[in-house]
């Protein structure tokens, strides 16, 4: 059953940004900020597990610090290899009383 974790404070997470934080029982989980837009992902690079969080975030597209490849945050879709073997999950989030909160288990990509 889904469950919402609290995770950052929404203060923390400037628009631009992409930091990660671990969840228990859980992979590791980027959060982006997209012009104020909460999203998140699994943080594993599929192509050979990079961490997204450290990624550079242009609009809704991360760019993984690794080898360059780049997904779109929104859907989790890997530009380069648009097929779902190479899709990154994506966590529901929401916002309560200032704390960004994270759904777990994520959706399948
Ligand atoms: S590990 Fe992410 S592009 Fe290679």
């Amino acid at each position: 059953m889904t469950q919402y974790h609290d995770v950052a404070k929404l203060e923390d997470l400037e628009p631009g940004t992409c930091p990660s934080v671990e969840l228990d029982d859980a992979p590791g989980v980027a959060l982006f900020n997209v012009d104020g837009e909460i999203l998140a992902l699994d943080n594993t690079c599929p192509h050979a597990g990079g961490p997204l969080g450290e990624g550079t975030l242009e609009g809704d597209v991360v760019e993984c610090p690794w080898h360059g490849w780049e997904f779109n945050v929104r859907t989790g879709q890997c530009i380069e290899n648009p097929t779902p073997e190479w899709a990154v999950p994506c966590f529901r989030t929401r916002v309560e009383n200032g704390v960004i909160q994270v759904a777990f288990p994520p959706e399948a990509p």
